[in-house]
């Protein structure tokens, strides 16, 4: 058996589907990112990065739950820890982003803060993967 979870960034948000390789869809959420713009330049938006990254990490909540998921969440924001869970590979590395975790902890990718953290390419603060490769963690879920 074989869950994934996938990533759809639209114009104005961001979907993730959580699929078993047998069963199909589990679950979904969608969470939204506003767009910028200015008064001098009517035609110029813009986004950014870090909206990007917590409707990402709202919208995994959201589809954990909907898969019906049984994780206890209680900050929502990485500062409790009630959200850890155990990881069992890495493609890429964590971004962990969390305030629970020790470095320590968090250096060697044994667990992390579901509310908060994601797979990531390249290094820390920079949102481009080079190589093209998606970042993937598997996780050990209740
Ligand atoms: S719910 Fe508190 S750290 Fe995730």
């Amino acid at each position: 058996m074989a869950v994934v979870a996938g990533v759809d960034f639209g114009t104005l948000s961001v979907r993730v589907s959580i699929v078993d390789d047998r069963k199909g869809r589990l679950g979904s959420g969608v969470a939204e990112y506003p767009l910028y713009r200015t008064k001098q330049d009517p035609n110029h938006a813009t986004q950014r990065h870090d909206d990007h990254m917590a409707a990402l990490a709202a919208a995994m909540r959201r589809a954990v739950e909907d898969a019906g998921v049984d994780v206890m969440w209680d900050c929502r924001k990485g500062e409790c820890g009630i959200c850890q869970v155990k990881v069992l590979d890495v493609s890429g590395r964590i971004d962990h982003r969390d305030v629970f975790l020790s470095q320590q902890q968090k250096e060697t990718y044994a667990s992390l803060c579901l509310c908060v953290a994601r797979a990531a390419r390249g290094e820390p603060g920079d949102p481009g993967s080079a190589s093209g490769e998606p970042a993937a963690v598997t996780l050990h879920l209740p």
